[in-house]
């Protein structure tokens, strides 16, 4: 497999690129901007250069797999879905084959944007109040004498029908150059040597022991006896790698109406899900049209409805612009009231309107309107909050280590932005015999419960409600954006639950209105507000005395987190090179495309 490679900034290459009004990551201090996780690592370990194309996701291995697709003359398409299948190997706690999520791909001949939507979808024997017994509580499930709580999230019942491998493979065969296999090959590679585990997975682990471990198949993969595995240890999923060669050679038939269709059902009928053979035959990925928005001269492609995170992040910008942000200081109070304020109204309007657009009526042309937006702003007072119960319309404890995402360029101009996801960290923890799949736990995305919150905080409304082979409410947001002349300038995501939307809007305006070079506009410290409950979120240790005193004067009810997002992004700077931007936040590298070693 090709070596990672990563810029090497020297210090005269620096000089001349200052000279020329360009910053490369050796200029950067990341400790003023976000501390690393990992101290031994520099900003130069987060940003790559190339001219002939960019992969960025959140583990070296994928972005590397994704680089060699290029190199070998296969397009983004080829890289995104070689990077997608080696991020299922080396993020079980993030995404995966149990899985599904979003692809947006920019054809650069065409100058045209594909979504597709390969997300999980109810079964057919799914029902509104599937969770709750007689009295409207959560039911309790007895799981071979294991009570399991929380059955939207933990459990067989949580896992919706997965769409990761016909999304992947279908995309692929359509519009990639390459072979399957070819593609599929480090993957197969990577589940089959193994790979040392690290510590966001290692930390992954411990926190859903107490699931990974009751469930046999699930012990069995991250579990060394009664020991969960630690930093270092060898992770190997050789049944996984046969679930891939297998899925290589037959493409979507054997996982969707064979041998291994087979498998997935008996897991969870063994455990008391409800999905069957007929669920998986009838699952279909579903081409959507972008949602699209202009902000300042710039214009934004993103994921539409069942996606809450395009129409959110337009409306959002569009209330932004009815201000003049470049004008204001990025970590300074009245931007920072500004930011939560249309934050706080966004998340009101995903509440009360947001849900499957093929179920229900979601009106997405009024809410990224720019009319809409001006009225939202009435009530907008740069004093004082508005009280989130005055808006027609929760808040996760911790960021999950779930859900990935990944930006690609290739030297054609094509790109790709993908977001991919088994939901909270390793989805239901259930590991179905016999296959090495992590199946996901995609049914809490839905309003499992009126009037309560879900896994990540969010109260949702009726849009959102349980129906048979219907897609619950996401927040992942690929995302690009335009220059005024129609030239590709950004690939962004992120995950995070809700807070996804968020670190993508943030990234936007720290690259349009505060022209921060992208290692900064991903590095700066984020904020969150999601309406219900009325919090606003800071990252630890973000804030001046100063700034928090006049947001808490001006009613904010602030608590800090450890860290919010972990955004993968790309971006043409004016010198015609691609910069490609990891977060530190998390595990991620980018892979530059021809980069010498
Ligand atoms: O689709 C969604 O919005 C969620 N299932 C994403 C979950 C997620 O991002 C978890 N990440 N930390």
């Amino acid at each position: 497999m090709r070596m990672i490679r990563v810029t090497q900034s020297s210090f005269f290459l620096a000089l001349l690129l200052g000279v020329l009004g360009c910053v490369t990551a050796g200029d950067i201090k990341l400790s003023k901007l976000y501390p690393p996780i990992n101290s031994s690592r520099t900003a130069a370990d987060y940003q790559a250069e190339s001219t002939s194309g960019m992969v960025v996701s959140a583990h070296p291995l994928a972005s590397a797999a994704g680089a060699a697709m290029l190199d070998a003359g296969g397009n983004a398409i080829d890289a995104a879905v070689a990077a997608s299948f080696v991020i299922s190997v080396v993020r079980p706690q993030s995404t995966g084959l149990g899985g599904g999520g979003f692809l947006m791909f920019h054809d650069a001949e065409a100058q045209k944007q594909r979504v597709f939507d390969f997300r999980e979808r109810a079964p057919i024997k799914a029902s509104a109040n599937m969770f709750l017994d007689e009295s409207g509580e959560y039911k309790k499930i007895n799981y071979f004498g294991h009570e399991i709580e929380d059955p939207s999230v933990n459990g067989h019942l949580a896992v919706a029908v997965p769409g990761t491998v016909k999304g992947l493979v279908e995309i692929q065969q359509e519009l990639g150059k390459l072979k399957l296999a070819v593609v599929m090959g480090p993957a197969i590679e990577a589940a089959e040597n193994g790979f040392p585990v690290y510590r966001g997975l290692a930390e992954a682990i411990i926190e859903r022991q107490k699931w990974l471990r009751i469930y046999p198949a699930s012990r069995r993969l991250f579990f060394n006896g009664e020991q969960p595995l630690v930093e270092g240890d060898a992770l190997l999923q050789r049944e996984l790698a046969a679930t891939l060669r297998e899925i290589a050679a037959s493409g979507t038939q054997s996982f969707y109406e064979g041998a291994l269709a087979n498998k997935i059902v008996s897991e969870i009928q063994r455990g008391g899900g409800i999905f069957q053979m007929a669920d998986m035959r009838a699952y279909r990925v579903i081409e959507r049209s972008a949602v699209t928005g202009h902000y300042r001269d710039r214009k934004i492609v993103s994921m539409p409805p069942p996606s809450s995170g395009g129409t959110h992040i337009i409306e959002m910008l569009n209330m932004l612009e009815t201000k003049n942000v470049s004008s204001m200081h990025p970590r300074g109070a009245t931007y920072l009231h500004l930011l939560s304020e249309v934050m706080r109204r966004a998340f009101a309007d995903r509440a009360k309107e947001m849900g499957d657009s093929d179920y229900v009526t979601v009106p997405v042309a009024r809410l990224t309107s720019k009319s809409y937006a001006k009225t939202l702003m009435k009530s907008f007072d740069s004093e004082k909050v508005t009280d989130s119960k005055s808006l027609a319309g929760a808040l996760p404890t911790g960021e999950s280590p779930s859900t990935s995402h990944i930006s690609v360029v290739d030297q054609w101009g094509n790109a790709v932005a993908t977001t991919q996801t088994v939901n909270y960290s390793f989805g239901s923890c259930v590991v179905a015999e016999g296959t090495g799949i992590v199946l996901n736990d995609e049914m809490d995305d839905f309003t499992t419960k009126h009037g309560g919150a879900n896994v990540f905080g969010l109260v949702q409304g009726s849009k959102n409600d349980i129906a048979p082979r219907k897609t619950p409410l996401s927040s992942m947001s690929p995302t690009m954006v335009f220059l005024g002349n129609g030239a590709l300038e950004m690939v962004v995501g992120s995950p995070g639950g809700p807070r996804i939307i968020n670190a993508v809007l943030e990234t936007i305006v720290n690259v349009i209105d505060f022209k921060m070079p992208l290692l900064e506009a991903v590095h700066a410290t984020r904020i969150h507000h999601q309406w219900m409950p009325d919090s606003l979120k800071v990252e630890a240790k973000s804030l001046d005395l100063e700034t928090k005193k006049t947001l808490v004067a001006k009613g904010h009810k602030i608590s800090s987190i450890k860290f919010i997002g972990d955004v993968q992004a790309i971006q043409k700077r004016n010198d015609g090179m691609w910069i490609g931007v990891s977060d530190s936040r998390s595990d991620g590298r980018p892979s530059g495309s021809g980069v010498a070693p």
